[in-house]
């Protein structure tokens, strides 16, 4: 028999070719490691005007198709990126709705772009008659894929047993327009085909959907999975979410240790591994003088590199500045995002230039600097699904100080002084005095050179490769593959 799956992958962004967050390394990293595991896989993205700029060399492939919504037609033509030879990129092009525009999101329209998106992935998928076991849906931008396929599935003829899975990789997105700021009043049941007048298709709840329709949910930590079922992780799903509890699963996700290792990083001057620590100091002293602090490698540096949003624990650092301040320390930080946090950062720098400073907007040749260049990496979110940032840091042997919460609970273990186990420190409530006492013993540790030598070696030595979190997928594609199909009775 053959075991072989037949996967779909579907993301709004893809890494290399579109990116805005770590949702685009999972929609690549994990379609490539289930292909290595030699099941066959697609991935189906949009296809952005910028990426003419990247020159893909495309297969043929001559499928044309058009969705119709409301009154209005939207053509589709599909773009082929061959890979390997069971790994292949499908590219959806929607003129009408993703061409011409620069950013991914961030349009009026954005319900009705993915709207339309996702019932082109149904009707491509069927017509180029892949035959998919399994269509994997991550985000609510593929949300109401489905919905469609279980309510709609006499219109996809080789799709009538596929199966679907949707990964939340952040709950607070549902949809184009933020939950919140729907009038209770028009917020969306989810319930049935979703209608699409005006005032209709601005309230759908993508993520919503996803959840009452999937054939199973799973998100990217255990601990996400269990903190969304309760009001103050569930951002208004919680219900929805305890209905389907028994088909919620957690999974973290890994990394491309090929792409995030300072053995091979091309933007830093001095490789190194756990065995030429020595090397990564002066990665530490470039940093310094690049940033225009004091060159020592007694003082201790701080990296932080994440998107500058609320999600990521700014407030903390920003309550705390002043005390920090007052410490030896230096602190670097890389990142785009909300306009307070940069101007935040841009005052304290200008009142502090020998202490701190800010590198915006993002790029990755100042990521891997500050990484290589750091010793201990702050990230101490307010709620962390997954994160990526924390893992790359172990890699590169800077400690990672951190929340409990979602996936830095489930990767990071508090390093305990008497035992000489653990991997970075970690604080328990999100409050300004436990944030500090957790810097406080990363700093007394690093001031015991034998001690901080092993901590690093040992968070260096952690192990999130892709392979593993890939066979988990696999177990669960099995699962799901054996599940029933839902009749639409059922969601009557
Ligand atoms: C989102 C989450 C992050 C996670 C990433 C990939 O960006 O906020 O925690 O690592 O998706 O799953």
């Amino acid at each position: 028999m053959d075991r072989r799956l037949r996967i779909i992958s579907v993301a709004s962004e893809v890494a290399p070719y579109s990116k805005t967050g770590g949702l685009a390394d999972v929609a690549k990293g994990l379609p490539k490691a289930l292909a290595s595991l030699h099941h066959e896989v697609s991935i189906m993205t949009p296809w952005y005007s910028f990426m003419k700029s990247q020159h893909l060399t495309f297969a043929d492939v001559s499928l044309r198709t058009v969705i119709v919504v409301g009154k209005i037609k939207y053509d589709v033509e599909v773009k082929r990126l061959p890979i390997r030879k069971n790994f292949n990129v499908y590219f959806l092009i929607i003129p009408k709705l993703f061409c011409k525009r620069s950013n991914i999101y961030g349009y009026d329209d954005d319900n009705l772009r993915f709207l339309v998106f996702n019932l082109s992935v149904l009707k491509v998928a069927d017509l180029l008659g892949i035959k998919p076991h399994i269509i994997h849906c991550h985000d609510w931008q593929t949300g109401l894929i489905p919905n469609f396929l279980a309510l709609k599935r006499k219109n996809y003829p080789t799709l009538k047993s596929t199966k679907t899975l949707f990964t939340i990789h952040n709950l607070a997105f549902q949809a184009g327009v933020d939950w919140w700021r729907i009038d209770k009043r028009h917020r969306d049941n989810g319930k049935g085909i979703p209608k699409t007048s005006a005032r209709d298709l601005h309230a759908v709840n993508f993520t919503k959907r996803a959840i009452r329709y999937a054939d199973m949910i799973n998100t990217v930590s255990i601990r996400y999975a269990q903190e969304i079922l309760t009001p103050e992780y569930g951002q208004g799903l919680e219900r929805a979410l305890q209905e389907r509890e028994h088909d919620l699963y957690g999974i973290i996700n890994g990394i491309d240790y090929a792409v995030n290792n300072p053995a091979f990083d091309t933007y830093i001057k001095y490789k190194y591994d756990q065995r030429s620590l020595d090397r990564k100091v002066r990665n530490k002293l470039l940093l310094q003088k690049e940033a225009g602090f004091e060159q020592k490698k007694d003082i201790p540096l701080i990296g932080v590199v994440n998107r500058l949003t609320e999600q990521k624990g700014f407030a903390l650092i920003m309550e705390t500045i002043e005390v920090l301040m007052r410490q030896q320390l230096q602190i670097v930080v890389v990142g785009s995002g909300q306009r307070e946090y940069i101007q935040f950062f841009r005052n304290i720098a200008r009142k502090h230039p020998k202490k701190i400073g800010i590198i915006t907007p993002f790029t990755e040749e100042m990521a891997s600097k500050v990484y290589a260049g750091s010793d201990i990496f702050l990230m101490p979110s307010r709620y962390e699904p997954c994160g990526i940032s924390q893992l790359i840091s172990m890699r590169y042997g800077s400690i990672p100080i951190v929340h409990e919460t979602g996936g830095l609970s489930d990767t990071i273990t508090n390093y305990n002084p008497r035992t000489g186990k653990g991997s970075g420190f970690v604080f328990r409530s999100y409050t300004s005095g436990d944030f500090l006492i957790a810097l406080a013993r990363a700093f007394e540790t690093f001031g015991h050179e034998k001690a901080w030598e092993h901590l690093m070696r040992q968070a260096m030595r952690e192990s999130y490769a892709w392979a593993l979190p890939a066979k988990k997928y696999v177990t669960l594609y099995r699962i799901l593959q054996k599940k029933k199909i839902r009749s639409k009775k059922y969601f009557s």
